[in-house]
């Protein structure tokens, strides 16, 4: 083989490419889309996409339908059983006509079902809602998100100074995130707890905590992942890193508890003070992607050295690239990262490397049930 001859794999890239280009020729040609939809064999695949491009353009308006579903209260309305249209306009305070509007689009779209000829009872995904009320939070959540979602290309371009959410989540490029007051905390604090039972599920289902010593959960928000840890794990002691103002929130849930013997929650900032020492592993939920990557490979380091050798760090957060729920990682928690100001969501492999830059070792990824809620990844410290 000459110098310039191409490798095998370099050969291979490149025939895919010039099939990529053809293929993309082909798909923008009219004449082409004419023909696939005319044709009995490739027309339901046109059809595919036509849906799929269709539900694109739509997909902010269905989440209104739910949104209206959620602050209406109309899921809690037919929980009891179904109701016919009128009952629904009384219950949820719109006119029969408006209310007619709202149940025909959320039965489209299987927030509520039909029920004989004039009734409605609850969809399989509005049963869903009604059962999570992380899910109820998120959706009256996600109003600041569309307004700061309204010109998203000003926002990729940096032209948008100030958003909701970037005032929301108030540590978000604050300087002094350790001066916030409760009030600046309180309402992303409610929201983080809100989901926090879904999350923490799925994290004690993959990684066994019953094996360590003493747990400490940084940024771990009011506790909620460490008092359902502190079930799954009776011997378990527990400690909470957080900002001041969300540490107290956290003393508060311990008390309400009965958790004060095992748990206490000290307050500080992740970016300038030492985390507190003596447990033998380390979680970091819903934290690192929240952090450029200066920042987060500082909380990494942070870590490392707060535990023992052979301490443990367990790193669970939503990850880019996951499988099968690619649009939920990528494209919601991308540009809802971009909306709050800072942030990115990772693939497990760019985590892993930024565990052993920090010094870790034996990276480990366990499986979740709900990967695009949270995945699992644990590293140790050597020794
Ligand atoms: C997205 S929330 C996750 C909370 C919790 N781990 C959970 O999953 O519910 C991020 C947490 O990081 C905390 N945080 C942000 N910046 C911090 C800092 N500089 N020092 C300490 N905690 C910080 C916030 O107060 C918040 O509780």
């Amino acid at each position: 083989m000459s110098d310039t001859a191409p490798t095998p794999a370099l050969a291979f890239t490149s025939r895919m490419g010039n099939l990529l280009k053809l293929r993309d020729r082909l798909l923008v040609s009219r004449r082409f889309q004419e023909w696939a939809a005319a044709c009995p064999l490739t027309r339901p695949i046109a059809r595919r996409r036509a849906r799929a491009l269709f539900d694109l353009c739509a997909g902010f308006v269905y989440s209104q339908v739910l949104s209206a579903c959620v602050r209406l209260g109309v899921f809690q309305a037919l929980a009891q059983g179904p109701l016919s249209v009128q009952q629904v306009a009384q219950r949820v305070g719109l006119t029969v006509d408006a209310a007619e509007r709202l149940l025909i689009s959320a039965t489209s779209l299987k927030l509520v079902s039909r029920r004989g000829a004039d009734g409605y009872g609850l969809g399989e995904l509005g049963a869903a809602v009604l059962a999570n009320p992380g899910v109820v939070a998120m959706v009256e959540h996600h109003t600041i998100l569309y307004r700061d979602l309204a010109d998203p290309v000003a926002l990729l371009r940096g032209e948008t100074r100030a958003t909701g959410l970037g005032a929301y989540w108030s540590y978000a490029r604050s300087d002094q995130p350790a001066d916030l007051q409760d009030t600046q905390v309180a309402e992303y604090t409610h929201l983080m707890a809100a989901s926090q039972s879904m999350i923490a599920n799925e994290i004690l289902a993959s990684y066994p905590l019953g094996k360590h010593r003493c747990l400490l959960d940084v940024a771990g928000g009011d506790g909620s992942f460490l008092v359902a840890a502190a079930s799954r794990a009776p011997r378990l002691e527990l400690c909470l890193f957080d900002l001041p103002p969300v540490a107290a929130l956290a003393e508060q849930r311990f008390a309400r508890q009965g958790l004060q013997q095992r748990a206490r929650a000290v307050g500080g900032d992740l970016y300038r003070d030492a985390l507190p020492g003596g447990a033998d592993v380390i979680s970091l939920v819903r934290v690192i992607h929240d952090h450029d990557d200066a920042a987060a490979q500082a909380i990494l380091r942070s870590v490392k050295q707060a535990l023992p050798k052979g301490g443990v760090v367990v790193l669970a957060e939503p990850m880019s690239e996951s499988r099968g729920a690619e649009a939920i990682s990528d494209a919601y928690f991308g540009f809802y990262l971009m909306a709050m100001g800072q942030g990115r969501l990772r693939t497990p492999a760019t985590l892993a490397q930024m565990l052993r830059d920090a010094g870790f070792q034996r990276v480990k990824r366990w499986k979740t049930r709900m990967p695009m809620l949270v995945s699992v990844l644990t590293a140790r410290v050597p020794g």
